[in-house]
């Protein structure tokens, strides 16, 4: 069975096959599998030179919305490796598993919670009908080491979660910055999972990336700001998606839970891999502070400035994956439109135009007509120092458009021979195709308006 059976196809916009993604990812230098010439490891990816600035830019309007825009939050960052009894403290040692099934017949694994209910209560493999095995559990920590020396080097994890860092860092930020309750502690970094069924492209991966931000409250606040925050993040997701209606608030029910969660709330996107997670909003009230404090020894409490009183801060965790919003944002972006009137039809990655990772292509009309050329290279020199710009003088200008449109470049400014006259230019946009005329002298106005976010 294909990953894209059985998923159902709304008629007005299909869901785009994963297959499709995966392919122009590497095709336009987005995504690489890692170490390919080496077969690959699966789980694991790296980001060619437009994935990187599709990256940077969802990183940075994270953190502008969430640190910059927040005068209750600040930033940390933290380091991947950290003391080993963090992992014991945080209950991931002890806690951290998936529950696997192997089938007797075919050998195929399965997470138990990934199993459909029909073949779980049947014993039954969901792919040959074959006797399944005792469930096992694995821990999904990876496991490192610090030292070089045999018998004296110190075994710890790559962090499961990212979020770890947060709590460890949490007193300082209090004595090092003028914050107090309720604010916000936000990071974001790599976590590491020993995933058993890595799978569906970025989705579910083994090296990946995590924004969270950790508020910290007081407990008579916790429902407040645990509904305040579930909204503001489902209404920033809305923000930067075309198909408003892929997303949703789905709760937790109890055997969901994680182990640190008395209350969960996943916002969850529908693309051909159904509903699925993309971030969490979890209430982890005061387990986090309260076992560091016990592991620890150190008193992790906070005392109210005017009451005095003294309490173990309950806190409300957003936390959420950089790879799973590039994933789907590319999901939610592409669409291939039918030519008409017997014309070529497009790809088109319809990206939000601050999260496009080129904001502008410039482009001769013709490539060997010296002054063409010499004014779209002066117009691309000056653009490219205010965004990520591209010049492209191959092939014919239809041709170099839909070069464009496929990595979601939202405007392509044509230099031709009016230009040479009037000091004009065209400038068309990406999603209407629409040509406006526009003098170059306001080219850097305009584009600036409409590709960075204020
Ligand atoms: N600190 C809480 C925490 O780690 P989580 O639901 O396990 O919670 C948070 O992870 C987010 O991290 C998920 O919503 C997802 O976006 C991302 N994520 C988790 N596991 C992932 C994986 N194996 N590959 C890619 N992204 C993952």
């Amino acid at each position: 069975m294909t990953q894209t059976e059985n998923v159902p196809v709304t008629k007005e916009t299909p869901f785009v096959p994963i297959e499709k993604i995966v392919s122009l990812a590497k095709r336009r230098g987005f995504v690489y599998p890692n170490s390919e010439i080496y077969g690959g490891v699966s789980g694991i990816y790296d980001f060619g030179p437009l994935g990187v600035e599709l990256r940077n830019n969802i990183r940075r309007y994270w953190w502008w919305s969430m640190v910059q825009l927040n005068d209750n939050i600040v930033g940390i960052e933290g380091a991947i490796i950290t003391h080993p009894r963090v992992w014991e403290a945080s209950g991931h040692v002890e806690n951290f598993v998936d529950r696997l099934v192997d089938c007797k017949n075919c050998k195929r694994r399965y997470r138990i919670d990934h199993l459909p209910e029909e073949n779980l209560l049947q014993n039954k493999c969901p792919n040959c009908g074959g006797e399944l095995m005792e469930p096992r559990k694995f821990n999904l920590m990876m496991e490192t080491y610090i030292g070089v020396v045999e018998g004296e080097r110190m075994k710890t994890y790559l962090r499961g979660e990212a979020c770890q860092n947060i709590y460890l860092d949490y007193d300082n930020v209090l004595k090092s910055s003028r914050m107090q309750i309720p604010f916000g502690i936000c990071q974001i970094g790599k976590a590491f999972r020993n995933e058993v069924t890595p799978g569906n492209f970025l989705f579910r991966q083994r090296e990946f990336e995590q924004w969270d931000l950790q508020f910290f409250v007081h407990p008579s606040e916790m429902q407040k700001w645990f509904d305040y925050w579930k909204e503001r993040r489902f209404e920033w997701y809305k923000g930067i998606i075309t198909h408003k209606d892929r997303l949703r608030l789905r709760a937790h029910g109890p055997d969901e839970l994680a182990h640190y969660a008395k209350q969960a709330f996943d916002i969850e996107y529908q693309s051909i891999l159904g509903w699925q997670e993309w971030e969490g909003i979890h209430w982890r009230q005061d387990w986090d502070l309260s076992r560091h404090s016990q592991f620890s020894g150190q008193d992790l409490s906070y005392t109210d400035t005017v009451t005095k009183e003294r309490f173990i801060p309950w806190i409300v965790e957003t936390s959420g994956g950089v790879d799973r919003t590039f994933l789907n944002l590319l999901l939610d972006a592409y669409e291939e439109e039918p030519g008409e009137d017997g014309k070529e039809g497009r790809t088109v990655l319809h990206l939000n135009p601050m999260l496009a990772p080129v904001k502008v292509a410039v482009l001769p009309l013709q490539k060997n007509k010296e002054e063409l050329v010499n004014t779209a290279k002066d117009i691309y020199n000056r653009l490219k120092r205010l965004m990520v710009a591209q010049y492209d003088d191959v092939a014919n200008i239809g041709r170099r458009y839909r070069r464009q449109d496929e990595i979601g470049t939202p405007y392509c400014v044509t230099v031709d021979f009016d230009t040479l006259q009037d000091s004009t230019v065209t400038v068309r946009e990406r999603d209407t195709m629409s040509q406006i005329r526009l003098p170059i002298s306001e080219l850097p106005a305009y584009l600036l308006e409409r590709v960075t976010w204020h």
